[in-house]
């Protein structure tokens, strides 16, 4: 990334920040979801099993073809990497969530394993603005649209340490590189992973859980030295496949479930 780049990402993250760009009243069309799977017997199946088992009534009618199909990879990686404790998580942390276009996903899994869950989640760059002049957190509400906003709550804000406040912390696909972190768009001095991590594990109570998700080998390496280095003990570091979805770049799971006291 060139100087002006840097230097553009100092000055114009701050202004985003001051001016907190949002107009709201955003929406789109429901889109048919019958032909999704027609080439994919193995998507097709697997599809089936999430809605035996998840309730996705109203996303499954509330959503473009596209965003369905992610949110269902979503909830088949979560479901592979998690295993529930018996009272489920009540109090759930997501960070770095972006437009939050996965919101769903994580809700109906939560919600499969306890009556009334609240997830929260940080954003650090929520008011950047889309092409559409829609800011990241215009886009969150929408994609938030029908689940309880009582309970699912939107944080336009960097995340910081919550000593032992979550049973469930999790990050999808956190920043482990530099070169990404300054390609979103963001200053080069808020470039901390190893501490946001370390704020991340030290937010989740004892007997409560971790997740990370990593895109790449190269990634899913450091990340679990960083892990390492903050003792945070894995308990599961696995590839992720699933016929829901292709990425081009391997999705990689860790998983550290913090001793009960
Ligand atoms: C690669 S994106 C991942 C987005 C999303 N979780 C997903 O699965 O597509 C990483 C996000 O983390 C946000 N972020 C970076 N540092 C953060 C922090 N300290 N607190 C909250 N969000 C942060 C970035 O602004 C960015 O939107």
């Amino acid at each position: 990334m060139t100087v002006f780049a840097q230097l553009h990402n100092a000055i114009d993250y701050p202004l985003r920040q001051l001016f907190r760009w949002g107009r709201g009243g955003l929406q789109w069309r429901n889109e048919s979801k019958t032909e999704l799977y027609a080439q994919n017997p193995a998507a097709a199946a697997e599809a089936r099993r999430l809605h035996a088992t998840y309730d996705l009534t109203y996303f499954a009618r509330h959503s473009r073809a596209r965003s369905y199909r992610e949110n269902l990879y979503y909830l088949a990686l979560i479901d592979s990497a998690l295993t529930p404790p018996a009272a489920g998580w009540g109090r759930v942390a997501d960070i770095g969530v972006s437009d939050w276009f996965y919101a769903h996903a994580l809700y109906a899994y939560l919600k499969r394993h306890h009556a009334a869950p609240e997830l929260i989640g940080y954003e650090a760059d929520a008011f950047r603005v889309y092409n559409d002049l829609h800011s990241r957190q215009d886009y969150a509400h929408a994609y938030m649209r029908g689940l309880p906003s009582e309970r699912v709550i939107y944080e336009p804000r960097a995340f910081v340490a919550q000593p032992e406040s979550y049973d469930l912390v999790t990050l999808f696909f956190p920043f482990v590189f530099e070169r990404d972190h300054l390609a979103w768009g963001l200053p080069r001095g808020l470039f901390r992973p190893q501490a946001l991590l370390a704020a991340a594990w030290g937010s989740v109570r004892a007997g409560g859980t971790l997740l990370i998700v990593n895109q790449g080998v190269d990634e899913h390496a450091a990340q679990l030295a960083a892990c390492a280095a903050i003792e945070a003990p894995v308990a599961q570091a696995a590839r992720f496949e699933s016929p829901l979805f292709h990425y081009a770049l391997p999705r990689h799971v860790i998983r550290a479930d913090k001793p009960a006291t």
